[in-house]
């Protein structure tokens, strides 16, 4: 078992809106009841994770940059940024902590627009389409991945 693995969950823009939001695609569990499933993960599967949400890009990017150094490894669901924003992808490439992407919604049903996710080239994997369950998916991913490449 490997020892003290950190990681940083981020969400991006509109995702503190969840509950209210569209619940009929993306659920009706708040923001913050997807935080404490993913704090039950992560007691689960003995990691650490921190939890932010930003509407503004340069906040994600800093956060992003940040992680170098104290997270081993980052799990996002960029929201409406995954489509449009080559600064994010850019900072995840740029630190090299490995990423997994997720989405509440299966963005591959959706509109064309979000047919595009600028980080998934740069990601670990992705998952999307499985609701609140795409994050906690995502974290044991994220995870086993962490543990199989440690030496
Ligand atoms: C989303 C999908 C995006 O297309 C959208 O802009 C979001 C949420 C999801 O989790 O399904 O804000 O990332």
């Amino acid at each position: 078992m490997s020892t003290n693995l950190s990681i940083l969950v981020l969400h991006g823009p509109n995702l503190n809106l969840l509950g209210m939001r569209e619940p009929d695609i993306y659920g009706s569990l708040t923001l913050e009841d997807i935080n404490d499933l993913l704090r039950n993960e992560a007691e689960n599967l003995g990691v650490s994770v921190s939890t932010l949400q930003s509407n503004h890009e340069g906040i994600l990017i800093d956060s992003i940059h940040n992680a170098l150094g104290t997270y081993q490894g980052i799990l996002i669901n960029a929201g409406a940024y995954t489509h449009t924003s080559i600064a994010i992808r850019d900072a995840l490439s740029g630190i090299k902590v490995p990423t997994v992407e997720v989405h509440l919604s299966n963005i591959y049903r959706r509109d064309d627009f979000r047919h595009n996710s600028y980080i998934a080239p740069i990601a670990i994997g992705q998952i999307s389409g499985f609701g609140a369950q795409s994050y906690c998916l995502g974290l044991k991913a994220l995870v086993n991945y962490l543990r199989s490449i440690e030496s």
